[in-house]
């Protein structure tokens, strides 16, 4: 296939926040413990984190990460989790079907937040809880002193306030499977109520309400517009969650999940908007897409549920997906959809950090290492610095079961004006053939090709293992070169691509 590109920093989508390369982090199987924390592991701070995991978050260029859940916080009191270790309960976590031991807490997270140089974003129990908890949570997280829970706080070892900015209501309220599942209506007005008493707590906190749990479900765009007639004063953020997989062999669907979630983001944005025009509003609800990834959720449901009276286990190993190359490429398109929409996607959430789902893996008493997909991850936040720039992108299309007639590659921009750079994210989707690319670079005069790095392999389903932790790593693009105002790119089959021009 074949492509041409105009690339120009005069045409902006929008400034790129940094909290669009946020990630996740909850109670579920090892995400927390035996994953960011391991108390007793050799590499392990006073805190009992694990420097190695931290090490590798800082690399990942992770800005924002959500906690304490998922569906987890439904069924979560998060007053488990502060004070004495040893006086704290053990819980059945009905989401996961696991013991919550509360070793890790609020406490805990910030502490662990703070080392690895991240903004916290907390999403607060909507399912089996309410206002009150809500408001509670928030007077102990960031009110300084002088009241009991803030002196609480305080007296539990955190002089200073946690000054959380960022709180989800609620989680996935749209799912039947969500601990204490609403109606729209029903969820949409105990939202508004939450966040109109969490702001007279502390009116600067960004609020985000639960909007689909994907696009395919029954009540999508219906779940948005109902919820929003209930929440527009109220918010700042709507939610977006979607994971893809391969289905039944269905790779061009597969490579094309970009597709769906462009998609998903312009109908939440056209829902909104229509909302606000209803309402005669100026303002502009922006999206958290605090939940994404490639989840073989489908495929292996059996496997990731536990079941018995007597059978609840601590941090399991669910939900532990083992990413190929091909995984790595889907990311990779997912991303390139975000930024194409960086406007009004103004956070995101990489769902999850570690062993769930996850870039980073991680043994107990063992190595920590980088899946796949970390590659693709690490290098777009890492290069996507400034705006989103609103590329012309005409290239060759072919055909999806799911998304029918889809461009066979996709393409993002950035242009930094502080450094004077400009990237290029590419994604083959031809899983047979390779692809040229022309890229018209007559706005950039003088640019050279900085560095290129390349995702891609002979073995579509290579991956890294505890074994074989580099298996598949970053390699240098060497077949694209820039001869005047044109920069000429020969992508392999299934292939992703980060090129910076300076
Ligand atoms: O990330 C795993 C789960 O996916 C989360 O707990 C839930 O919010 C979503 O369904």
């Amino acid at each position: 296939a074949s492509a041409r590109i105009v690339i120009d920093p005069a045409f902006e989508v929008g400034s790129i926040d940094r909290r669009l390369f946020g990630s996740f982090v909850e109670h579920l199987g090892r995400c927390v413990y035996d994953g960011i924390y391991e108390p007793g592991h050799p590499a392990a701070d006073p805190d009992g984190f694990r420097t190695d995991v931290l090490d590798l978050v800082r690399e990942l260029g992770v800005s924002t990460v959500r906690y304490p859940g998922g569906n987890f916080v439904s069924g979560y009191r998060w007053e488990d989790g502060i004070g004495p270790r040893d006086q704290r309960p053990k819980r059945l976590d009905l989401a996961w079907h696991s013991t919550e031991t509360n070793e890790v807490g609020v406490h805990e997270f910030i502490t662990w937040a703070k080392a690895a140089g991240v903004e916290p974003m907390m999403a607060i129990n909507l399912g089996t809880r309410g206002v009150l908890d809500a408001i509670d949570l928030l007077e102990y997280a960031n009110v300084p002193a002088g009241s009991a829970l803030a002196d609480q706080r305080v007296a539990n070892g955190a002089a200073e306030p946690f000054d959380v900015r960022m709180w989800c209501l609620g989680n996935e309220m749209d799912g039947p499977w969500q601990l204490g599942h609403r109606s729209a209506e029903d969820y949409g007005k105990l939202a508004s109520q939450t966040a109109k008493a969490m702001r007279q707590l502390d009116p600067s906190v960004e609020l985000v309400a639960c909007g689909s749990s994907n696009r395919r479900m029954p009540t999508f765009g219906s779940w948005e517009h109902t919820v929003l007639q209930h929440t527009y004063d109220d918010v700042d953020f709507i939610s977006c969650h979607a994971y893809y997989e391969e289905h039944e062999g269905d790779l061009d669907s597969f490579l094309a999940s970009g597709v769906d979630m462009d998609r998903f983001i312009e109908s939440v944005v056209a829902t909104a908007d229509a909302v606000g025009a209803g309402l005669k509003s100026s303002k502009k609800i922006n999206i958290s897409f605090d939940e994404w990834n490639v989840w073989y959720n489908v495929r292996d449901k059996e496997k990731n549920t536990i079941r018995g009276i007597d059978n609840w286990p601590r941090a399991p190993r669910i939900l532990e997906d083992v990413y190929s190359v091909t995984d790595a490429v889907v990311v990779g398109d997912l991303l390139i959809s975000l930024l194409g929409h960086a406007d009004r996607v103004r956070a995101a959430s990489l769902a999850q950090l570690v062993n769930v789902i996850a870039p980073i893996m991680t043994e107990p008493g063992g190595p920590a290492w980088r899946q796949t997909t970390f590659y693709p991850f690490a290098e777009t936040a890492r290069r996507a610095v400034g705006s989103s720039l609103r590329l012309t992108l005409d290239s060759d299309s072919h055909d999806t079961d799911a998304y029918g007639e889809v461009a066979t590659i996709a393409a993002a921009g950035t242009h930094d004006p502080a450094s004077g750079t400009t990237s290029l994210f590419l994604v083959n989707r031809d899983h047979q053939a390779s692809s040229s690319i022309e890229v018209d670079c007559a706005a950039l005069p003088g640019v050279t090709v900085r560095s290129a790095v390349l995702i891609a392999d002979d073995d579509r389903h290579a991956a890294n293992t505890l074994e074989q932790r580099d298996r598949v790593t970053l390699s240098e693009l060497t077949t694209c070169e820039i001869d005047g105002n044109q920069l000429t790119i020969e992508l392999p089959p299934l292939s992703w691509a980060a090129l910076t021009l300076a």
